[in-house]
This record gives C-alpha cells, structure tokens and sequence, in this order.
C-alpha cells in the first residue's frame, strides 16, 4: 500500500510517528517540528503518575518467574467484574486475547462485522478460521441485525468491536443479546472486542451478560486506557470452560511480572478514572460537534476517537489522502484508513486529545474549509 505521492508505504497501525518522518517532510513540516500525534488511540492524560515509581518498586520481580496462573492479577479484575477468577485470562494486550478467540475455532468459520480492527482477520488467517466480512453501509455505519444473525447460523463465531475501531460505533445491548441468543440456537460464539469500552458509559460493559451466555467472550485491553501501549497488558472474559480452553493455546507466561503487578493498582486508580471521565465529557462532545458544524461526516463516537471524511471530497479508495497531508502539513498525524477494508483510504481516524489539540485540529479542519 503506498501513500498520496506513491512512495512510502503506510504503518500498519497508529501511534508511529517516525514511520511518518519523510512523508511529513514532503508535505512541508520542516525536520524536528513537533508533531501531534492523533493516530493511536490512547489517552492524552498520559500513564498514572505513580506509575514510574511503582515499576521501579517492582524491579527485583524480574529475577523470578512470573505466578503462571497470574492469581493476584486475575482476583483484581474478577473483583471489578464481579465475576470468579476462573472466568478471567490475563492477556499480553489484548492483541494476544484476539489471537487466543481465533484459537479456539481453528480451522472453522467465522464473520467479521466490518469495517473493523485488521487483527481479527489476521488472527482468523492464522488459525485457519474461513472469513466471512459483513460489510456495514457508509456514512453511519448502522449495525444491520438481520444479517448479523443470519451470518451466525451457519458460523461458529462473530467478531464484534465495541466501540467499534474505527467508527467509534455502538451496537445497542438488545441487539447484541439477541445475537447471543441466536447465537445458543445455532452453536455460535459472539467475541465481543470492548479495548475501547472503558471510554464509553459505565453501563455498557457486556460483563452481565455472561451469566447467561456461556457462548460470549470479552476481550479488553489496558493499553489505551492507562496509556501503557508499550506495557503489553489486556484480558479474556468469559466462561470458565471457555477461559480454561484459551489458556490451554497461550505461552507459557505471557505476561511479563512487572505488567501483572500493575493490574491491582490500574484497577484501584479511581482518581485517575474520574480524571479520564471529566476529561471525555468536556472534549468529547465538543469535537464532535465542531467536527459537524464545519460540514464533516463523522459518525456518533462512543469511545476516545472519531472517523471523518469531507463530503464535498469525491469518494473513492485514497480520497482522504489530501486532508491526511494537510493535516500532517500543519503538524497533525492522523489515522489513515487505507487498511481498513471498506474504507480504502477514504476516511480519517482521529484520537481524541486533550484540549489544546482538539483546538488545534479544529482550526486546522477550517483552514481545510478556507478557498
Ligand atoms: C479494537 C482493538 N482491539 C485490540 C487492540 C489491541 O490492543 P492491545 O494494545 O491491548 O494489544 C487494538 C489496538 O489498537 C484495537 O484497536
């Protein structure tokens, strides 16, 4: 895949600036210009302060092994889900969580709702899963449960993102309980990825529904939220039959002690969550509503990102790319969507920022607007 002028090739995921130096240098941002990263969604706050000093307080646990069944770790989360430590797998991100869902149906059939997160295809090519990509319509990208539940009858597994990466879209709670319910008919698993659910309202966490559904697993990330994306930490959900199988397919200590030690303490930072709500609530609303009224499509976002695409630019796959360099001109780097299937480079993703960047990348969306 290559960029606007045909010559470098594009990251496959955000937050790489570097991989961005020459393109940025091209499109006139002379060398050593501070650039604001949007393309990775992690949260601007940064990582909780104390962080720093309890890794250092951590350091001796590197002579060891790490406990191989991660019990402390998994107490806490099964504490904050009020859920048993027996339904909870700690991950190496929640990359290794997705890989370990695509493990359990090797060789069998699954959907993707798209257009999605890449690594679940990744991981279903890994693991010889046949994919079968249900593709939802431009410009709202309106969940469609008819043929969601229709695809399920005759696959094994559904992969849902929620919040979705990249649209930052919700499937409603009923809609996703009447999957599961189709889903128990017809011997289907529903693989909710909720990396990004921690950005939206406290309620929408599918942990409840798993006493009911012993065919639903969840995956989670700590990445992005306690902006550790270098940290490697994330988590399975779901039942205890299920969490045993995916820890049948896992390495052998996955995760590194000193992430495993900063479960507890992540969890228990209510300070730095109020932190987090109190900044989503001001910016949230206001970037995407400025976003619209500088005449933007941008579906509803539910998580800490927003897609968005000029309408007056004609569409078509690389029709994003010049307001891509024109925000990387004016020192923004935003998400392409390049490898996205079904965007093909027509859309941007942003990350949500703190309020000086979302400023910013507002009167740079208006120069975008100026003749
Ligand atoms: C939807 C989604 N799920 C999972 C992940 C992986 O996150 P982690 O850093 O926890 O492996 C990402 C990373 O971008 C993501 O966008």
């Amino acid at each position: 895949m290559t960029d606007a002028t045909g010559a470098a090739a594009w990251p496959r995921h955000g937050g790489q600036p570097d991989a961005f130096v020459e393109l940025a240098r091209r499109h006139g941002l002379a060398p050593g210009r501070p650039l604001c990263d949007l393309s990775a969604n992690i949260n601007p706050l940064g990582p909780p302060p104390w962080l720093e000093a309890q890794l250092r307080a951590t350091l001796p646990a590197l002579a060891r092994y790490p406990d191989p069944d991660y019990r402390q770790a998994r107490q806490a989360i099964a504490a904050r889900e009020g859920l048993a430590p027996a339904q909870v797998l700690l991950t190496n991100g929640g990359a290794e969580a997705i890989f370990l869902a695509a493990a359990l149906h090797a060789g069998q059939r699954g959907v993707i709702v798209e257009p999605t997160f890449g690594e679940y295809a990744r991981a279903c090519r890994h693991y010889g899963v046949g994919i079968e990509r249900l593709r939802l319509p431009e410009p709202d990208f309106f969940f469609d449960l008819q043929a969601a539940a229709a695809a399920m009858r005759h696959a094994d597994l559904l992969w849902l993102c929620r919040p979705n990466n990249p649209s930052g879209t919700l499937v409603p709670r009923t809609q996703v309980e009447a999957l599961l319910r189709g889903g128990l008919t017809h011997g289907c698993r529903l693989v909710v990825d909720e990396a990004f659910v921690d950005f939206s309202a406290d309620d929408e966490r599918l942990t409840p529904l798993l006493a009911d559904y012993p065919n639903l697993l969840l995956l989670r990330s700590l990445t992005k939220y306690y902006a550790l994306p270098g940290l490697r930490l994330g988590y399975l959900l779901g039942s205890a039959d299920s969490v045993a199988c995916a820890a049948e397919c896992q390495l052998p200590w996955s995760v590194n002690a000193l992430a495993a030690d900063l479960v507890a303490p992540l969890l228990e930072d209510h300070h730095y969550q109020r932190q987090t709500r109190a900044w989503l609530d001001a910016e949230r609303p206001r970037l995407q509503s400025g976003v619209a009224s500088l005449g933007f499509e941008a579906p509803v976002t539910e998580a800490n990102f927003l897609l968005l695409r000029d309408p007056h630019v004609a569409a078509g796959p690389g029709s994003a790319d010049p307001l891509f360099a024109h925000l990387l001109a004016h020192g923004l780097l935003a998400r392409h969507t390049h490898n996205f299937a079904g965007l093909d480079g027509g859309w941007l993703r942003v990350a949500l920022g703190e309020r000086d960047a979302n400023r910013q990348l507002l009167e740079v969306l208006a120069a975008w607007r100026q003749p």
